[in-house]
């Protein structure tokens, strides 16, 4: 019931009067006062004005189960939210939760995580309080050669969203690397369950810097927080509420053509790499290159030094 209040208060720009959430509810005013009193405990402040009613001032930087439900507005896309206080990797719990029967669109979210995974085997440092550690399941009716191309139309989703609730010039360094300034924002890690022919689901992890003041020397110059950027902290239910609005249009764009023809200049409008000189870290060479953008398949286009154009496939590419 606790989140059903929630969302009721947050849908009502005015008041809500203790008899409509009696009648809404069917419970008695005392059990309504007690959930207004837990919502108080856990940081939200709750203004109640006699004969008016319960308004909703100010909520805690929470990504909890009720927090999520009362701001996610979507059909699919994080409908069904499994909030982790703390836990080793929340790509390993949406995983679990694929293999359970967990429906499409279910969204594992943690405060930490004690085993992050980046990609190329790296860990993704997950600290508690500060930041978006999170993995949405996905039981596309794809081919598996197409399920990548899932991290794209993410990479498109999280930089949008976080254009829309920050104001800055967030970028994609292809393939999925979100960046801002030149300094890494975000990162994604799309894993999968597969037979031959058949997707049993994909998971997409999403690890985005909120409210990180500070970075350890080491990768300080390369990394960047959405506090750092702005100078104002942000609500971090608030971004994944953004995120889930446009990962659902962006995954409908994608099922209509099963790639990324409606996508592609979406993309590369946001791609950082686009009309500049980009190097390609190859299997058995490094060479400089002009980047062009993505192909339908996402994969890179670029122009090398004699003029030939190549398809940039995997690897990576530094700007
Ligand atoms: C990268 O290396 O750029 C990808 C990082 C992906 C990190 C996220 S955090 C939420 C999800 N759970 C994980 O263990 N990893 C992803």
């Amino acid at each position: 019931m606790k989140a059903e209040i929630l969302k009721m208060l947050r849908e009502n720009d005015g008041y809500v009067s203790g008899q409509q959430l009696c009648e809404k509810f069917g419970v008695s005013r005392t059990a309504v006062w007690k959930v207004i009193g837990q919502l108080k405990e856990e940081g939200y402040q709750v203004e109640a004005v006699r004969n008016r009613g319960y308004r909703i001032i100010d909520s805690p930087d929470v990504m909890t189960e009720e927090e999520l439900k009362s701001l996610v507005h979507t059909e699919w896309a994080g409908q069904n939210i499994v909030y982790y206080a703390e836990t080793d990797s929340t790509n390993i719990r949406a995983k679990l939760l694929g293999e359970e029967g967990a429906p499409h669109g279910t969204l594992a979210v943690a405060d930490m995580q004690s085993a992050g995974k980046g990609r190329r085997g790296r860990t993704w440092a997950s600290s508690p309080g500060r930041s978006i550690y999170m993995s949405l399941l996905l039981k596309p009716d794809i081919s598996p050669v197409k399920a990548p191309m899932l991290t794209l139309v993410a990479a498109c989703a999280v930089a949008k969203a976080l254009k829309t609730c920050t104001g800055l010039e967030i970028q994609i360094k292809w393939p999925n690397d979100i960046v801002v300034n030149g300094k890494k924002l975000a990162g994604i890690l799309t894993e999968m369950s597969t037979e031959i022919d058949y997707i049993n689901y994909v998971v997409t992890g999403i690890g985005i810097n909120v409210n990180i003041e500070q970075f350890p020397e080491e990768i300080k110059d390369t990394a960047t927080s959405l506090f750092l950027e702005t100078g104002n902290t942000v609500k971090r239910a608030l971004v994944i509420a953004e995120i889930m609005r446009f990962y659902e249009i962006y995954y409908a764009k994608f099922m209509e053509t099963k790639d990324l023809s409606l996508l592609q200049e979406e993309y590369n409008r946001l791609l950082v790499n686009r009309n500049r000189e980009v190097r390609i870290l190859g299997v058995k060479e490094t060479y400089k290159a002009y980047a062009l953008g993505i192909n339908p398949s996402g994969e890179l286009l670029v122009r090398r030094q004699d003029g030939t154009q190549e398809v940039i496939y995997a690897g990576e590419v530094s700007v």
